[in-house]
């Protein structure tokens, strides 16, 4: 079964990536999705995020990144995939999730979504505190890629850190 895996990944977190590395043992393929959202005004481009992305997945063979817009569920169809991946954190997650979920089993009944529930240490973990923390001053070494640490460095300006 192909899987997508979709999101903002501003940045790609440990969190993300454990998701993946679970759902690439799982799954034949997982497509890693990132949303091109207008609504929002991201740290990193999309081109910079797919970069990054690809970077941290590449000991992953069967994992591939892409990017989209639209409905998810229409692009699930274009890449013949039958599973949207999302990850789970807390009861607030929850939520928004299953609202999701059922939007999208109403536009298609052939693809499910299915749940990973966050591995414990990186149950607080989301893109907003890594940016929040380095904002700050503070180090994200603990919570993203090494790679990922320098381009946000970089971004605040924390000439410190590099
Ligand atoms: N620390 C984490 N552990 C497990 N799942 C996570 C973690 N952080 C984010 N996720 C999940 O990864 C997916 C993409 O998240 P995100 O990049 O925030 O995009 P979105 O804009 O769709 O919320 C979501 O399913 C989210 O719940
Ligand atoms: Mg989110």
């Amino acid at each position: 079964m192909i899987a997508i895996y979709p999101g903002s990944f501003d940045p790609i977190t440990l969190g993300h990536l454990d998701i993946i590395e679970r759902g690439s043992r799982l799954f034949k393929q997982v497509i890693v999705a990132v949303l091109r959202n207008p609504n929002k005004t991201p740290l990193f481009t999309v081109e910079k995020r797919l970069e990054q992305i690809s970077l941290s997945t590449q000991h992953l063979p069967n994992v591939r990144v892409d990017s989209f817009d639209g409905l998810t569920v229409k692009y699930a169809q274009i890449q013949q995939a039958q599973v949207l991946l999302r990850g789970l954190r807390a009861v607030s997650d929850f939520e928004i999730e299953l609202q999701m979920a059922h939007t999208n089993n109403t536009l298609s009944t052939e693809i499910e979504t299915v749940f990973l529930a966050t591995s414990n240490e990186y149950s607080f973990l989301s893109s907003s505190v890594v940016k929040e923390i380095a904002r700050f001053g503070g180090s994200v070494d603990h919570l993203v890629p090494p790679h990922i640490a320098l381009d946000i460095y970089q971004c605040y300006n924390l000439k410190s850190l590099i």
